[in-house]
């Protein structure tokens, strides 16, 4: 089993050579110097209108259409005519929300999540325009002495789902919690149990944005119908890709593009107007950077290899905050403590009773003394945040340190330490 070359990864983000210490990673990664020149090549040399017939136009298409490969090779989709690319993942599941409004009538049922608003929002607003309901599928506690250990779990989703339900849609890593959810698994549940209730159709929109980085995505695998993930998370630039399994784009999206354009069952449905051409074109340095991170040349040898690195960031930063003595004072981790792949390197806290501690006040001593960004806040995830008991000031949320495979063991250990003086 390969491992990663942790000096030859760092010196592919220009950004880490400051020394600055990165640790929001959950919130946007640093930038392959890759991506950066396919971005100044795009718009140095082949910045035109996409279609035309003369030489440069005829580049620049294949260049958009390379973007493209390039994010089916990472959803695993099985042609790139199932992927739309959009400027951020909440516009594409908006407009997939959209695009599906002819499918969904009065009394359908939608389920959701508390994850991430991105792939919640289009669902409850589609749920109004049509009369639908939506569901709620809360994570519940998985420790009994810590009451903010919270998790979706398969068991909790199952009664949820009735002879009206006509979606369902979640997160396969929660970007607060910092776990992976087995989407295969859930999946398979889902499907069978709605078949027994005799749903007909059922679709399943899964938000992969904060699980992009750490694991490999399957959409064939994981049978799934909608899939989104952003490339600014995924150490490229600032946009995002859907993915829209061929069937779906044929029979269940109305067009969202002009009504003179011949969209057929291609992805434009649900991308109307050119998405930013350089950026699409900078995609196709992401599957390059990951495949050159072990001799194997594929994807998930190199997100095995990446798992593996991350495992070792988690362990000193989880250790810390479950020790009895942090315990003793309210440090309470706002997800597992387990120590194991079914985590990822987002690890969020609070410190509530008798020591109680603001989110805020902790994040302000790590900016005050610089040269570490990390952050505090719900993150998006309002619902799951203020969800959560006892209650939490959902303004204030958790306090989240957040690595990737570019950080160090080495880093880990000195927010760890800053976080001990914080504590003491
Ligand atoms: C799990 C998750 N989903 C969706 C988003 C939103 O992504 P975007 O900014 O591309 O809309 C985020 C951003 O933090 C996220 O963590």
């Amino acid at each position: 089993m390969a491992s990663l070359d942790i000096d030859q990864v760092r010196s592919s983000f220009p950004a880490l050579k400051s020394g600055y210490l990165f640790g929001d990673n959950a919130g946007g990664s640093q930038t392959l110097q890759s991506v950066i020149d396919r971005i100044t090549d795009y718009l140095s040399n082949t910045n035109v209108q996409l279609g035309a017939d003369y030489l440069v136009s005829v580049q620049s298409t294949q260049r958009v259409a390379d973007g493209a490969v390039a994010a089916a090779q990472l959803f695993n989709a099985a042609s790139s005519d199932e992927v739309a690319m959009g400027p951020s993942s909440t516009m594409l599941f908006e407009n997939l929300a959209r695009a599906l409004e002819n499918e969904i009538q009065a009394g359908d049922e939608l389920i959701i999540t508390g994850e991430h608003e991105a792939n919640n929002g289009g669902w409850k607003r589609l749920a109004v325009r049509r009369g639908a309901i939506v569901k709620v599928w809360h994570a519940t506690p998985t420790d009994p002495n810590n009451p903010y250990s919270v998790s979706l779990k398969v068991e909790e989703l199952l009664p949820l789902i009735s002879n009206k339900t006509r979606v369902i849609a979640f997160t396969a890593c929660s970007n607060i919690l910092g776990s992976v959810v087995p989407v295969e698994e859930i999946v398979k549940a889902a499907r069978q149990h709605a078949k027994e209730q005799g749903v007909k159709k059922l679709e399943i929109s899964v938000d992969c944005v904060a699980y992009g980085p750490h694991r490999r995505i399957d959409v064939q695998k994981w049978d799934i119908d909608y899939c989104v993930f952003a490339f600014y998370k995924l150490y490229g630039a600032h946009h995002s890709a859907l993915y829209v399994r061929s069937p779906a784009l044929k029979f269940s999206l109305t067009s969202l593009a002009h009504h003179f354009l011949q969209v057929d069952d291609k992805p434009y449905k649900v991308q109307p107007g050119g998405p930013g051409y350089e950026l699409v074109y900078s995609a196709t340095a992401v599957p390059a950077y990951l495949l050159s991170l072990t001799p194997a040349n594929d994807l998930q040898a190199s997100f095995d290899a990446i798992a593996r690195h991350e495992q070792t960031l988690i362990k000193p930063l989880i250790t810390f905050l479950t020790d009895p003595k942090q315990e003793a004072q309210g440090v309470r981790i706002v997800g597992q403590s387990k120590i194991d792949l079914s985590r990822v390197p987002t690890v969020s806290f609070v410190v509530v009773g008798p020591k109680s501690v603001k989110s805020k006040d902790i994040v302000a001593v790590f900016d005050k003394r610089g040269g570490i960004g990390i952050r505090y806040g719900h993150f998006y995830a309002y619902t799951l945040v203020s969800g959560l008991e006892p209650k939490l000031d959902a303004g204030d949320g958790v306090v989240r340190i957040s690595f990737v495979h570019y950080n160090t063991v080495e880093e880990v250990e000195k927010v760890v330490e800053i976080l001990e003086e914080i504590l003491a």
